[in-house]
């Protein structure tokens, strides 16, 4: 077969140098993140998502241009880019660039020095994007922040890392430059042999694989083939060759991230190396080979409008369009060709890419499988037979200076997420005229409405040669749009109320745009979409060295390990001979019954081994054992039973996790009984079933006499969604049967739920297991219970099977199955007087716990709904609310979050009532001798509040469809110690050095360096003698979970405690002797058979007592009103740590929790099936979390000044939380934004219902832009 013969049987390519070759051994569909891990065993390189959406994979490909053949590092996701496309090509990854043997990479010191990581999950991935960045040379600020979108960091809040990351571009400000000099020479950097000098990622030094013929690739596996092409008529050899096999085009394999495979091809045609579809040429016209990657099509793009604008000016809008799409790493594999076939394949997807191409009337190149080429319209493509044929080119006409294109896409968030809708425009102008007019029929394209819509073809015609800057014509121009516009309605996708009204604002914009000068001053802004300057942050706090290494602001200290990709997780663990990989079969519907589950299809897939149910496990059913707040049994697996769709029906086990996770969707389970689920708290409500509604707590007035002084009543209510956790590490267990029992490496919050709970599944002794943990790739509550369940699940299979078995969730059955943050509903009527002082409130809270009423957070709630209020006159109640819904769960800032938002939403709405300023409402409202009060006065100061609010009033004025607002919320977070924390301190008598272990959990909190911090101050040692060990309930057996932001603190006193006994214990040695130094003290100790380790138990009896952490927070923000989209201008925080133990630690905590905070009042939103209660947004395409662009522009924290906490840990506060609960300022900023929007409108309400999460949805809705009103 001409097509086969003579090609090379094997892959060969280098990673870090070192040569790979891959045959037909290993299945042809492994991606590269698997080769890397898995074979390569290089583990520094993490996976999430495997669909292009987290940017954790990220690598470096040292890639050859197969028409210059000039070689340069893309970064490219390794979970979507194939290891057979690697032949020939180099790849870096995090390990190559710097590692403790070689020295470190810059960018690693770096990233340490500037406190950049937290969970370090993110952080390799981080590091290779920015690796494949510095290439280019001159990096400015600018681009480096537009750089991240694809690198999702769900801990830090970006700010540290940005600031990492700018500290290499060519306009580093000063102070940052200042901030990263000198720590070059503190640790050992990686030199590059060729020029002597700290690697600047320029030169590739890595690339050793020059070594491959010429011959191309063909592998024949026993699941499938491989081929490399060649040209465009080797394409077709193959084609000819395969017969009716199935086949795809790999270029750069990222289409799967969008849409799922569900079938693999049995041929998989590598045409990277086709040069044809590579090139471009540029004439009258711009022909661009199909396969050119987006990377390579903006950069053209921006060079043709630059340099011929007389042609191709118009070049510069497709450009900055595609700066849209997806994200670094997939437009630079990612191409044209590939982005038109998911079009071509799925109508309905809101091609960003086949959108600008019709915009500006581009054509396309179709060769068939006889060579024969046929140019065709992008609509015609979309009917055309594509089988056993190749895109060729796209040919992109010139246009001349009469020609005004623009373009829109309007996302969830500012980066890195798919189009709610996208419109092109391309309207040529009568020169005879008067400028306005246009010369013929326009063209106005939109996406996101239907499959079927593209062109607005009544509009079009409607528009021909008319004035479109004429305020009649406009109209006309909505109605015909309104008329033809018909979206669909596909959950989760927005609604068509929504995306109706967003396509008539942006073909206003568009014309706004076309002549901002000559529409009215106050329409003028907007044209335009939100701009967004680079952003920065400023951190104020005090520290004193008095007190040092206490108090010292230094960075994590497992930064560097985290950003070379040193530090282990679970899922790093080596892999065991004999280990196996189990995943879950969840249930599709849900409540219902299961009739019968059929595995045979699983079981006969090839390295399927084994499939359990309910019935194999030998003890007990559960994975809650009776410990704080679990009430009621949760099951490992369903008996039948099933309570909500997403629930765990059987765990299949298999050879590979590929294998696992493809067998787990071949169990086929026949239902009955199924009922519609019940999914949210208003439904209960309006249904009247009270045997779903628990109390949960109250708050009764003390001072129910005030009742009479109320003048004005106020009833509202308000409605707020739950949270995904969004750990990047997905949840995780390995489990390792032992001579005597089980080693579990769990990635729990909580490992004494974890031994409790395996233990009595299984049925097996306590003492037989062993629970490990190192640290977590995020947590955030997430991993207290639901960990529990992997755990329990993964260690089931181990014990069966007595092999150690893996377990890590893929993030689609991590968010289908698992428990999130509580969504909540208040509804509440206050009585006020003139001052709005509460007189009497009567409010309800509820909360929406799932199928069972555990881990309930509606009492931390109602705890925290008073905040620094007066509530003597309040009556309160709460409740929770069963659903059909899987068990919610603690989620950073529990119930807390949730109380300061209703009770600071109440705040709000009896200031508009009442028309006062609203921060002097809240002080009317203020417990006696509070601290807000000079905090409040402090921050209006720093923040220019006053000021501010003018401009901002004069701003509004002067705009119609812009529109800012600014809001204020105090904050009092009442804190409390629980549950026991062990720390183990041994000190070394060789050298001295002290090795501690304690019983929280590392999850990105930096809670070892708090220890670190806190051990060495009290053996008056230096930090570098001190290290933290893994967690392990060996050593702290009986522990309390890791949450409520109180472990840092309890395991900082637990090994204060400690120390203080080794103290005791060296004093009468140290008598003896003339100030020995730190290593002879020791030694003499160790001689005098001291015993040199010491162990203290923390509980809430120790020398500690509750206690109040202020904040204060100010955020502006505005809002383009004809688009729904918000950028939050500027946030000042003033946050209460005492004396920090560790001000970079805390700094993270705040400005992480923060954006953490932003993502659930303004962009997460879950959405589920009504009718069988799947949850619909999960995974990274629709389930969005804030990115590096969504923070606020300017973000300043302060630190309150002079305020030790007399009866904290060394006189501290934690961190880890309260934070999250001011970030509610965004939604009342939004809102006084919207007040002058709706105002303009005619609205003249003073309170109107606006919910969580704000979503741009929501805002565009509730903003009220009608297209009537749309003026020229
Ligand atoms: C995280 C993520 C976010 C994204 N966001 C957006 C977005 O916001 N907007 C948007 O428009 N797109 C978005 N995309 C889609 C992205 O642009 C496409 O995945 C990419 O362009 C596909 O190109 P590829 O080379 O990787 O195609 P591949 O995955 O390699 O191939 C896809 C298909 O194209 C076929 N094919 C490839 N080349 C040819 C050819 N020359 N002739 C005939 N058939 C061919 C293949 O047979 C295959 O069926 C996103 C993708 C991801 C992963
Ligand atoms: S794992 Fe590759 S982008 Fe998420
Ligand atoms: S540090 Fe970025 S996800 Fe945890």
């Amino acid at each position: 077969m001409a097509a086969t013969a003579a090609r090379r049987k094997e892959a060969t390519f280098t990673i870090n140098g070192k040569e790979y070759k891959v045959d037909e051994n290993i299945p042809v569909n492994t991606s590269l993140n698997t080769f890397i891990r898995n074979y390569a065993k290089l583990t520094g390189t993490k996976a999430m998502c495997l669909e292009g959406g987290c940017g954790a994979c990220v690598v470096t490909v040292w890639h050859q241009d197969p028409v210059t053949k000039q070689k340069a590092p893309i970064a490219v996701n390794s979970c979507l880019f194939p290891v057979l496309a690697c032949d020939g090509l180099a790849v870096t990854t995090i390990e190559g660039i710097g590692n403790k043997l070689d020295g470190y990479h810059r960018l690693q010191t770096r990233i340490m020095q500037l406190n950049a990581t937290q969970c370090g999950f993110c952080t390799p991935g981080m590091v290779m994007n920015m690796y494949s960045l510095l290439e280019k040379g001159h990096l400015t600020m600018k681009e480096v922040e537009n750089s991240f979108g694809g690198s999702i960091c769900r801990c830090t809040g970006y700010r540290p890392i940005l600031d990492a990351f700018k500290s290499f571009s060519s306009d580093v400000p000063e102070d940052l430059k200042k901030r990263c000099e000198d720590i070059e020479e503190l640790y050992k950097i990686k030199i590059c042999e060729k020029s002597g000098q700290p690697c600047s990622g320029k030169c590739g030094d890595s690339v050793k694989c020059d070594k491959l013929g010429s011959t191309l690739l063909h592998i024949e596996a026993s699941e499938g083939e491989w081929f490399a092409a060649s040209s465009i008529s080797d394409i077709l050899s193959i084609f000819d060759a395969i017969g009716d096999k199935t086949y795809m085009l790999v270029a750069g394999n990222t289409a799967r991230g969008v849409y799922h495979r569900v079938n693999e091809p049995q041929v998989f045609i590598n045409i990277n190396s086709v040069s044809e579809l590579r090139s471009h040429s540029v004439g009258e016209e711009i022909i661009l080979g199909a396969n050119v990657t987006l990377t390579e099509a903006m950069e053209l793009f921006y060079k043709l409008a630059k340099e011929q604008p007389k042609k191709f000016a118009y070049t510069k809008v497709l450009a900055d369009h595609i700066d849209l799409i997806a994200n670094v790493p997939v437009r630079n594999t990612g191409t044209i060709a590939g982005n038109l076939t998911i079009k071509y394949e799925h109508n309905e997807f809101p091609s960003d890419v086949f959108l600008i191409l019709e915009t500006a009337g581009a054509t396309l190149t179709v060769v068939d499988k006889d060579n024969k080429e046929e140019v065709v319209t992008l609509p015609a493509y979309l009917n055309l037979n594509m089988k056993k044929k190749v895109l060729k080119n796209v040919k992109l006409p010139s246009l001349d200076e009469s020609f005004r294109v623009g373009s829109f896409k309007i996302m969830p968030r500012a980066q890195n997420a798919h189009a709610y809708v996208n419109a092109g425009f391309r309207f040529k102008i009568n020169s005879q005229g008067s400028g306005r007019t246009l010369a013929g029929k326009p063209t106005v394209v939109f996406g996101g409405i239907n499959p079927s819509f593209l062109h607005a073809s009544k509009t079009e015609e409607y528009l021909k040669d008319k004035n479109v800057l004429d305020q009649a014509v406009l109209q006309g121009a909505l109605k015909q749009l309104e008329g033809e516009l018909v979206p669909d309605h596909v959950l989760p996708d927005a609604t068509p109320e929504y995306r109706k009204g967003l396509a008539k604002a942006l073909l206003y914009k568009f014309i706004i745009s076309l002549a901002p000068d000559s529409v009215k001053k106050n329409v003028k802004s907007g044209g335009p979409v939100l701009h967004r300057p680079v952003s920065s942050g400023k951190q104020e706090f005090e520290t004193d060295k008095k007190e040092w290494p206490l108090n010292q602001p230094i960075p994590k200290v497992e930064a560097l390990v985290q950003a070379s990709g040193e530090a282990k997780y679970v899922n790093d663990a080596p892999h065991l001979p004999g280990e196996l990989y189990a995943a879950f079969v969840l249930s599709s519907v849900g409540p219902a019954t299961v009739e019968k589950i059929n595995a045979t299809d699983a079981l006969n897939l090839p390295g399927v081994v084994a499939f359990y149910k309910a019935e194999d496990i030998p003890g007990k059913n559960a994975f809650t054992p009776p410990l704080a707040g679990l009430d009621e049994e949760e099951q490992i697996l369903s008996p039948g039973n099933v309570k909500f769709a997403g629930e765990a029906l059987g765990i299949v086990v298999a050879e590979t996790q590929d294998i696992a996770v493809r067998a787990s969707k071949l169990v086929k389970v026949d239902y009955k009984d199924v009922k519609k689920p019940v999914l949210t708290i208003r439904e209960v409500l309006s249904s009247g079933d009270k045997s779903r509604i628990a109390d949960k707590g109250k708050i009764d007035p003390t001072d129910p006499k005030a009742k009479s002084e109320a003048k004005h009543v106020i009833k509202g209510n308000f409605d707020i969604g739950g949270q995904y956790h969004f750990t990047m590490e997905t949840q995780s267990c390995v489990c390792i049967p032992i001579e005597d029992g089980m080693d579990v490496y769990s990635a729990t919050q909580w490992m004494d739920l974890t031994q409790f709970a395996i233990s009595q599944a299984l049925g097996i002794p306590e003492n037989s297991i062993n629970v490990y943990v190192r640290r977590l790739g995020g947590a955030y509550g997430a991993k207290i219970s639901r960990a529990t369940h992997v755990a329990t699940a993964c260690a089931l299979a181990a014990y069966k099977l007595n092999r150690p078995v893996r377990m890590v969730l893929s993030i689609e059955d991590n968010m289908k199955s698992m428990g999130k943050r509580f969504s909540c509903v208040i509804d509440y009527e206050v009585g006020v007087d003139d001052n709005g002082v509460i007189k009497y409130m009567e409010a309800t809270l509820y909360e929406n716990a799932g199928y069972v009423f555990n881990e309930s957070v509606v009492g931390f709630t109602i705890h925290h709904f008073v905040s620094c209020y007066d509530q003597s006159t309040w009556s309160v109640k709460a409740r929770s609310v069963r659903t059909d819904l899987p068990s919610n769960t603690y989620c950073r800032a529990p119930g807390s979050t949730e109380g300061i938002v209703f009770i600071e939403n109440i705040m709000e709405h009896i200031a508009k009532t009442l028309n006062k300023d609203p921060i002097q409402v809240r002080m009317n409202n203020l417990k006696k001798d509070s601290p807000i009060q000079k905090l409040t006065e402090e921050l209006k100061q720093s923040s220019s509040y006053d000021e501010r609010v003018l401009t901002i009033e004069e701003f509004n004025k002067e705009n119609l469809w812009k529109k800012r607002g600014i809001a204020f919320v105090p904050m009092e977070y009442p804190f409390g110690f629980w549950g026991n924390f062990h720390a183990i301190v041994s000190i070394y008598a060789g050298d001295g050095t002290v090795a501690v272990a304690h019983g929280g959990i590392e999850c990105g909190q930096g809670i070892n360096t708090k220890v670190t911090q806190v051990c060495a101050h009290i053996l008056g040692i230096s930090l570098d003698l001190v290290s933290v060990k893994p967690s392990n309930n060996l050593t702290a057996p009986n522990g309390m979970v890791t949450g409520g932001s109180i472990a840092s603190e309890a395991c900082s006193y637990a090994t204060m405690m400690a120390c203080k006994e080794l103290l005791k214990r060296l004093e009468p040695v140290k008598k003896t002797m003339d100030h020995p130094t730190w290593q002879q003290l020791i030694a003499e100790a160790y001689k005098q058979n001291v015993d040199l380790c010491a162990t203290y138990m923390f509980t809430n009896k120790d020398d500690v007592k509750n206690y109040s952490i202020y904040g204060v927070t100010v955020a502006e923000l505005e809002v383009d009103i004809l688009t729904g989209q918000q950028q939050i201008l500027r946030v000042d925080l003033i946050e209460d740590c005492g004396i920090s133990l560790s001000p970079e630690i805390d700094v993270g905590q705040i400005e992480g929790a923060f954006v953490m905070g932003l993502g659930y009042y303004l962009i997460e939103n879950l959405v589920y099936h009504p009718n069988n209660g799947e949850l619909l947004t999960n995974r990274t395409w629709n389930y969005k979390t804030p990115g590096a662009k969504d923070i606020p522009i300017d973000f300043r924290i302060q630190f309150r000044r002079n305020a030790p906490n007399p009866t904290g840990v060394l006189r501290s506060k934690a961190t880890g939380e309260p934070p999250l609960c001011m970030s509610c300022v965004v939604l009342f900023a939004l809102r006084n934004a919207l007040d002058s929007a709706r105002k303009n409108a005619g609205k003249s309400e003073k309170w109107y219902k606006f919910d969580a999460p704000a979503t741009t949805e929501n805002i565009f809705l509730t903003g009220l832009p009608k297209a009537d009103r749309y003026i020229l």
